[in-house]
């Protein structure tokens, strides 16, 4: 089979740069190793920025977002058993969030895809991109049974961590840049109205806790459900812990002076997320680029591996179509560094969030006053919010900022 470009893997960068090769007239082929369903329920990600809502209504996969999503103007961050709201749309001149699932846009994603796009083969299992550094790369993949050849202009490497593509580029010319934290999440979904009508970050001595939300969906237009996460030790086994004792922790981490109690509902869903610092440099080479978490993730703090993910696909696919347009690789060329200049940003404020607001094993009491001090800040002090609001509502997209 030949295309122009071969896109490995359907997670949302994947599906949403397809859609924008589909929309340009660009030809192109999706191969996603597991299979439809799979990649459809696979709980993730539920915060959108502001870019990429945007990103998605002008790809024409935004109206179910509009209609079901929750559009969030703050949040709210809680330490010593107080509650200080961030109103991120006064401190950012209008800007906000959208509660909205990975899941969902998925789902949304692959339909217009099969309806009105190009090949997307599940069960195609990228093994190996050949020749990238030269003008006829070409993807090796089994199907079917089959070994196969996908020969195409460009490949998009949009694998996530633990594919192949990101193999494709020399050693000699790659630098990786790692950071392992001490600690993971363990998030639950609950059938029960979240107890806060907005996102609520909790700092406590006995660790970390998010009350997060996901909308009722299907249209029904009926209360949201709770997603809600807690840090435990990395390597915990979500089995390990019992639905009450979950919901107990998160009392305990929540919980305020004069504060209401926690809603408690039937748990239908439990899982652990380790967390990684990762960035892979550069992010092109020859005509392989890298998107998504295929070449860098972040801690699930500060909901950004998404975000990252869209503003990945949405430069490459304006770089491809200047460059068919006009002849100009300058968009191509600069692929990498404009990248990586906004994953540097987001590296660093999920960093210093998760840093902010997590228990560390290790931590000194120094430490731990100091992180309290930069917790006053940001809720003392106009100037802080901004630069936290700022990085929370989304980093500009690289040539938008
Ligand atoms: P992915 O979504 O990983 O998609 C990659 C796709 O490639 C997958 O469908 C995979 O099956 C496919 N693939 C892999 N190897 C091959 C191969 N060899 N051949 C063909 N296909 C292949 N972010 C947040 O902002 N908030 C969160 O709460 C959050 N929770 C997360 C929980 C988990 C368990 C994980 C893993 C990530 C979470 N993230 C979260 C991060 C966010 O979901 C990712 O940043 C986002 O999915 C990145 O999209 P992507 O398309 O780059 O990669
Ligand atoms: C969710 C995940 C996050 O990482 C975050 O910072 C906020 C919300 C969520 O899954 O709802």
């Amino acid at each position: 089979m030949r295309t122009t470009v071969a896109i490995v893997g359907a997670g949302p960068a994947g599906l949403l740069l397809a859609r924008l090769l589909d929309a340009e007239g660009i030809e192109s082929v999706v191969l996603e190793s597991r299979d439809r369903a799979h990649v459809e329920r696979r709980q993730r990600a539920g915060i959108l920025e502001q870019g990429t809502a945007d990103a998605l209504r002008a790809a024409g996969a935004g109206a179910r977002m509009d209609r079901e999503g929750l559009r969030h103007t703050g949040i709210e961050l809680r330490f010593d058993r107080r509650r200080h709201r961030v109103d991120l749309s006064a401190l950012t001149g209008g800007r906000s969030v959208y509660v909205h699932a990975q899941t969902e846009v998925c789902k949304d994603l692959i339909a217009l895809r099969l309806r009105t796009g190009g090949p997307l083969l599940f069960g195609a299992r990228a093994l190996a991109v050949e020749d990238a550094d030269t003008d006829r790369p070409r993807v090796r993949y089994r199907h079917g049974g089959r070994d196969e050849v996908l020969e195409c202009s460009y490949v998009a490497g949009c694998d996530g961590y633990w594919g192949v593509s990101r193999a494709a580029v020399p050693p000699a010319l790659t630098r990786t840049y790692e950071r392992s934290w001490p600690y993971a999440w363990l998030g639950i979904l609950a059938d029960v109205p979240p107890s806060h009508h907005e996102l609520v970050y909790a700092r406590h001595d006995r660790g970390f806790a998010l009350l997060s939300m996901r909308p009722a969906g299907g249209g029904t237009g009926g209360a949201p459900v709770s997603r809600l996460y807690l840090q435990v030790p990395p390597g915990t086994d979500a089995a390990s812990w019992g639905d009450a004792d979950i919901w107990d922790e998160l009392e305990r981490r929540v919980e305020t002076d004069g504060g209401r109690r926690l809603a408690r509902g039937a748990i239908t869903a439990k899982a652990v997320t380790p967390m990684r610092s990762y960035v892979h440099e550069p992010m092109r080479h020859g005509r392989l680029f890298l998107a998504g978490d295929a070449a860098h993730i972040v801690p699930p703090t500060g909901a950004k591996g998404l975000n990252l993910a869209v503003g990945d696909v949405v430069t490459l696919a304006r770089a491809l179509v200047a460059h068919r347009d006009t002849g100009d690789p300058a968009g191509i060329d600069a692929y990498s560094a404009d990248c990586l200049r906004r994953v540097w940003q987001a590296e660093h404020f999920s960093y210093t969030m998760t840093d902010l607001l997590h228990r560390h094993p290790d931590a000194s009491p120094f430490d731990d006053r100091l992180r309290r001090a930069r917790l006053d800040r940001i809720t003392g002090c106009r100037a802080a919010a901004t630069d936290f609001a700022e990085g929370y509502t989304g980093i500009p997209f690289p040539r938008d900022a």
